[in-house]
This record gives C-alpha cells, structure tokens and sequence, in this order.
C-alpha cells in the first residue's frame, strides 16, 4: 500500500457508485481515512467492505446531502470518529437530460439543489474547519458540459457553470489561508450518471458513438487522487479530463 495520505481523513460525497466509489477506494489505497457519504446504504456498505478487506480504513455514513442538517450530521460524526478533514470531494450530484424546452421540468429543484446548493453548503461546512486550522483541499466535481453550455444537458450543464464559478470564488476567498480549492471537469463517464438523468440513444448514445472508449470513474479517481498528493505549494486549479475521441462538448 502507498501510503502518501497516511493520518489524512478523507470526505467524499457520492460514494456509493462512480467516481465517488472508486475515489473513495484509491485514496485509501493512499492510506487516507475516508468517510463515505451517500443515501444507499447497501452499496455504501458494500464500498466500505472492499475497503476493509484490502486493510484500509473506512467509515460508511448514509444521508441525503440535499438536507443541510445531514450535511452537518456527516461533518460531525467525521470529526467525531476521525478528529480531523484533510480533504473533502464534492461529488454527489446528477444529470438531466435536454435542454430548457425538453428537461423534465419537475426535477429542476432538485436538481440544482443537490448540485449546486449542496455542493456551496458542503464548501462552505468544510472550509470553515479547514480555515480554522489552516489547511485542506476542496476538490469539487464540476463538468465539460459546465463549460460547453451544450443543447442536449443544457439544464444539467448550467448547474455545472454555477458550481464551478463558486468554486473559483472560494479558491480566491481561502488561497491565503492554506486551503487548496481544485475544480476537476470529467467528459463522458461511465456510470449510474447515465440512467439517472434519463438519457437515451436521441439526446445522448447517438452524439457520443464516435468518442470511443469513455473514462471510466477509476481514471477521474486517479486524477483526483494526483490533484491532492501534490506538495503543498502546488495547487492544480482546474483540471478538464476527457475520454481521448471525445471533441465536444
Ligand atoms: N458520469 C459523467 O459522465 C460525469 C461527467 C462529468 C461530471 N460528472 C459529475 O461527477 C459526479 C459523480 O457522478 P458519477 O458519474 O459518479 O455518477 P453516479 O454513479 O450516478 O454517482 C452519483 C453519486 O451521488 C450520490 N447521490 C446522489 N444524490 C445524493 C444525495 N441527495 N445525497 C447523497 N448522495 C447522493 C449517489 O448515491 P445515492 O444514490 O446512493 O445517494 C451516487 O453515489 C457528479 O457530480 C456528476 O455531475 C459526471
């Protein structure tokens, strides 16, 4: 095991598939602590166990992090069973398919209450403990579609546009005070992302046959876990990462 996170404590939200469970499974590899968070609890367990099993250690909470007493309910019991937050993932999040005229309407709120309003609060929870001892490192899960505002995820995709602009507003609210905030922008990604926001062979397998191969939530979890091993002086800012054929968005 390497073991460069050694007496971190990691937090990641969204850990109970995808990027959040495989980022999860490397940064113990490190040798951080991390703590899981997401509301299944059955994969959660699952993802802990694989953790356990090849001697890392793991803690398993289950919430909804679109409430914000479940976001300080997490917070609390790291704090509590680990004393520390070294690093925290903001990742929990979703699509939706279509653009303003043809997204399902009735999951906008929730949509962009998960996405944005949590992904703030969960930033701001974080960056208070780490502010007050003066280090930490915020890596927020933003998108290519956060950018390349593109018809088909339009809705989706301005969520993306909203957190990462919080993000660089925080990053230059916290840069002197030892706190590193990283944006990391996925392209296509294979994952449960797909059959959440509800996409079909009309608004997305169609656009993205000619990508090839897509990333899988391992390749993002390494970038994610190379983004918090650098020194201390090192901050990767922004970091867009996207399966090789994928032109756009
Ligand atoms: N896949 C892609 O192509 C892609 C590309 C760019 C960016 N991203 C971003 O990457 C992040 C992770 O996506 P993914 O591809 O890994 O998707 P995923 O496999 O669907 O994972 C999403 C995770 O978020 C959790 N989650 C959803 N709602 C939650 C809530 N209210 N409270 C707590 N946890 C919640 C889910 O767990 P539960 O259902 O158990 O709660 C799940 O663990 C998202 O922010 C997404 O926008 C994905």
């Amino acid at each position: 095991m390497n073991v460069e996170l050694k007496n971190k404590t990691a937090l990641i939200t969204g850990a109970s598939s995808g990027i959040g469970r495989a980022t999860g499974i490397l940064l113990a590899r490190r040798g951080a602590v991390v703590v899981l968070i997401a509301r299944r609890d059955k994969q959660l367990q699952d993802a802990a166990q694989e953790i356990k099993a090849s001697g890392g250690t793991a803690i398993a909470i289950t919430a909804d992090i679109s409430r914000t007493e479940e976001i300080d309910r997490c917070l609390a019991i790291c704090l509590e069973k680990t004393g520390r937050l070294d690093i925290a993932v903001v990742n929990a999040g979703r699509g939706l398919a279509g653009g303003l005229l043809s997204s399902d309407e009735t999951q906008w709120e929730e949509m962009y209450k998960l996405n944005v309003l949590s992904a703030a609060r969960l930033m701001r929870r974080c960056g208070e403990w780490m502010v007050r001892h003066g280090a930490g490192d915020i890596v927020v899960l933003g998108s290519v579609s956060g950018y390349h505002i593109s018809p088909f995820s339009g809705f989706y995709g301005s969520t993306k546009w909203a957190i990462t602009a919080l993000a660089e507003a925080f990053r230059r609210e916290v840069a002197s005070r030892g706190i590193r905030v990283s944006t990391i922008k996925p392209g296509v990604v294979e994952s449960e992302f797909q059959t959440v926001a509800g996409y079909d062979r009309d608004n997305f397998y169609k656009t993205i046959e000619k990508y090839g191969a897509l990333l899988k939530p391992e390749d993002v979890a390494d970038a994610i876990a190379y983004i918090v091993t650098r020194p201390p002086h090192v901050l990767i800012n922004d970091l867009v990462i996207r399966p090789a054929g994928q032109d756009y968005p």
